[in-house]
């Protein structure tokens, strides 16, 4: 095995990204748009289960806009483990080009599989996703009302140790060697949706996690092209933190109150969110936005659950995470006001009323149930 041919075809496939992020166009503005298409793809486990009843929520609130023509819903097939398995790759190419036909995304978790499972060992389908239609912010808001919890994490989600996650080389039987990749492009377009959102959104501080301290090169580079783009917002205070102290002071009931935007790389991203959407009731009750110039995708935080699946407890799934990442679909592509009634029915659902509660077991209500009280809910 050439290895110095190995590594010289990464740097190339890298720098050739580099390139293509200088030239990518403007956002695109989906009020220009004749119709707005939204792909549904149910994915694998309890996926398909708790997506339909995120669409259902979806198309209760843009009824009117599908029957005027205005928003297109558009079931997506064959996302599933067995045919991705079946075709050897991440995602199977019709799946692909049905994609690309979409503007936006709400799509349920797809099983990734680990070395060792029953599965081909292929690329995850989320990552793939959000390689292939470049969705670099990876947007995850947590909010705890009660505990003085309100934070949004930007989380790239191109780069980092996710740029190369499967292309790592066994050297030796002994030397496995992997690769960590920060850009200049890849950072600076994430910093600057952090601080346009803090900016937009009344956010006074936006705080950068590394561990620049040890990661010197790739995460060094991170906090200063942040540090660089921070100034271009005087009035938003910027502190940056170590990512092992960040995840102590997430359960600081002091200090934790003060942060409200948070942005980091990819893996660290990864980590903090899942701890953060603990707080909140868990990663089921939290929504997801892979946001970027061209697509955008909307999803849960979490997995599968293939053993609910097994074990007969799909119908009770709980669909409050893709519900979630629906509300976030309707505000990201206009529809505000639907979007705000979503986002409070869900908060008075799952918070402030709970008349119905969801165990992942018969004895609590079905996912079904939940979405009939959540659109019951919605004024
Ligand atoms: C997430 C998930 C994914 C990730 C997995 C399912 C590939 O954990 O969206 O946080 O690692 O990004
Ligand atoms: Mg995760």
């Amino acid at each position: 095995m050439d290895y110095a041919k190995q590594f010289e075809d990464i740097v190339a496939g890298q720098l050739a990204r580099v390139e293509k992020m200088k030239e990518a166009a403007d956002f695109i503005d989906y009020e220009t748009l004749g119709k707005i298409v939204i792909g549904v793809i149910g994915g694998d486990g309890i996926g398909p289960a708790i997506t339909a009843e995120a669409q259902r929520v979806l198309e209760c609130l843009l009824a009117e806009e599908a029957r005027s023509g205005k928003v297109e819903f558009r079931a997506i097939d064959g996302c599933t483990i067995e045919r991705r398995a079946e075709a050897g790759k991440a995602i199977p190419d019709d799946v692909l080009d049905a994609v690309k036909q979409c503007h936006v995304l709400l799509k349920g978790p797809t099983t990734t599989p680990r070395k060792g499972d029953r599965w081909a060992n292929i690329e995850s389908a989320n990552v793939a996703m959000r390689k292939e239609l470049d969705l670099f912010a990876n947007v995850r808001p947590v909010k705890v009302p009660a505990l003085g919890i309100d934070w949004t994490f930007f989380r790239e989600n191109t780069e980092c140790l996710y740029a190369m996650g499967s292309q790592g080389l066994n050297i030796t039987d002994d030397l496995a060697v992997d690769f960590r990749v920060i850009t200049t492009q890849g950072t600076a377009r994430i910093a600057k949706l952090a601080y346009e959102f803090a900016k937009s959104n009344g956010k006074k501080r936006v705080t950068i996690v590394t561990k620049a301290n040890i990661v010197k090169t790739t995460d060094g580079k991170f906090l200063n092209v942040c540090k660089d783009v921070s100034k271009g917002y005087p009035d938003i205070e910027t502190d940056d933190w170590y990512i092992d102290i960040m995840t102590a002071k997430l359960l600081d009931e002091k200090r934790r109150q003060q942060f409200e935007v948070f942005v980091l790389p990819n893996i660290y991203g990864d980590i903090l969110t899942d701890e953060a959407a603990e707080l909140q009731g868990g990663v089921g009750t939290a929504g997801s936005a892979n946001i970027g110039k061209q697509y955008a995708m909307f999803e849960a935080i979490h997995g599968s659950a293939p053993r609910m699946v097994e074990e007969g407890r799909a119908a009770y799934a709980d669909p409050c995470s893709v519900i979630r990442a629906g509300a976030m679909l309707l505000s990201h592509i206009g529809y505000r006001k639907q979007a705000d009634k979503l986002f409070a029915a869900l908060d008075k659902c799952t918070v402030l009323e709970r008349k119905l509660v969801i165990t992942g077991r018969p004895g609590g209500a079905t996912g079904a149930q939940f979405a009939d009280y959540i659109l019951s809910n919605i004024e």
